[in-house]
């Protein structure tokens, strides 16, 4: 079954051609990143009117790509949610213009499951896992027992990793969207400079990045009373926050797995691509026997279509597009 996909619930404009939820036949992504890093973060209007603008090419260049026309599609699928509401209608209005006009059905994603989804894409991933999911909008560990059965077991408190990556990445004056610069900066500095709090939570399996982002600010302010650090300083400022944000990651995940006799591990979201996260979780079950652990390619862990593609296949019963779509048991 091949379904075309296309992705526009934030600042990506994406569309993909996937076989049984497994095999990309295209994948193609255009960002807005360069145009919204000039305002420090995405404006949603203008994130609204550029898929409009940019849609049709891209699922153009995905046909290409792709070798194969409208007729040869099974299925049309897109995000309805969660995201940003115009930036949403756009995909979704021309995925259901382009299901009606060739009577192919439509199917509805929602983002996290298409998050979830993304470690199907060229891997032979089958539930049941632990999957850990973080990106600018969440930091959950859920149970996938199944494909379409999927339980919350702990989530952050306040702000999401993803989100929490943005904003020290401001503090240290890197542009949006500051993670995967951070990223960088971290792989240069020395994680030891600074020992910054490893937050505590009443519950195993939930998080909290809110202290942490305070106290990486203060340290700023107090290396840094004149506003201009030294790149060491900013190399090390950030190594030790990356060393802190990612190792409750990785404990907590190996924790849920454990208590849940699950040897499968899997991370999905924007945050997956974290040098500090792929790294750690493959030390981490390194001699560990049986254990497996699986990870999207970098291209699949921000926002894409390929993913939506998987989930439409792997997840086709009509999705519920809210944010709380997995709850505790
Ligand atoms: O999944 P995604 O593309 O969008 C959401 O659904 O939120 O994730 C975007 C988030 C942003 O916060 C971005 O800064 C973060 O993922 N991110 C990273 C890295 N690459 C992307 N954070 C840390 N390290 C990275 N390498
Ligand atoms: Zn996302």
């Amino acid at each position: 079954m091949k379904i075309l996909a296309l992705e526009t619930s934030c600042d990506e404009t994406a569309a993909a051609i996937i076989e049984d939820g497994r095999h990309v036949h295209a994948n193609v992504i255009r960002s807005q990143a360069d145009f919204h890093a000039k305002y420090g973060g995405v404006i949603p209007e203008m994130a609204a009117r550029q898929h409009l603008e940019t849609i049709n090419f891209i699922i153009e260049e995905a046909l290409a790509q792709g070798n194969c026309t409208l007729d040869q599609i099974d299925a049309i699928a897109a995000t309805l949610g969660p995201g940003l509401i115009g930036a949403l209608l756009v995909g979704a209005n021309t995925a259901k213009t382009l299901s009606f006009i060739t009577q192919k059905p439509f199917l509805g994603v929602n983002h996290l499951y298409a998050h979830i989804a993304s470690n199907y894409l060229e891997s032979n991933l089958e539930p049941p896992f632990i999957c850990l999911l973080i990106s600018g909008g969440h930091t959950q560990i859920l149970h996938v027992a199944n494909y379409n059965q999927i339980t919350l077991l702990g989530e952050t408190l306040d702000d999401a990793i993803g989100e929490a990556y943005d904003k020290v990445a401001r503090v240290l004056g890197l542009p949006y969207p500051g993670g995967p610069l951070l990223d960088q900066l971290a792989q240069s500095g020395n994680a030891n400079a600074y020992t910054l709090p490893h937050a505590k939570t009443e519950h195993p399996f939930d998080f909290s990045y809110s202290g942490l982002k305070t106290a990486v600010l203060r340290l700023f302010q107090k290396e840094c009373a004149d506003n201009t650090p030294s790149e060491e300083i900013q190399q090390n400022i950030a190594a030790a926050f990356q060393e802190a944000a990612t190792d409750v990651l990785i404990q907590k995940t190996l924790l849920a797995a454990e208590s849940h006799h699950i040897q499968t591990i899997a991370v999905a979201g924007g945050v997956a691509a974290n040098s500090a996260v792929r790294r750690k979780f493959q030390q981490a079950l390194l001699g560990r026997a049986g254990w497996m652990f699986y990870v999207p390619a970098l291209k699949y862990c921000t926002d894409n279509a390929a993913m939506v593609g998987a989930s439409a296949f792997f997840n086709p019963i009509t999705q519920d597009i809210t944010t709380e779509v997995f709850s505790r048991t």
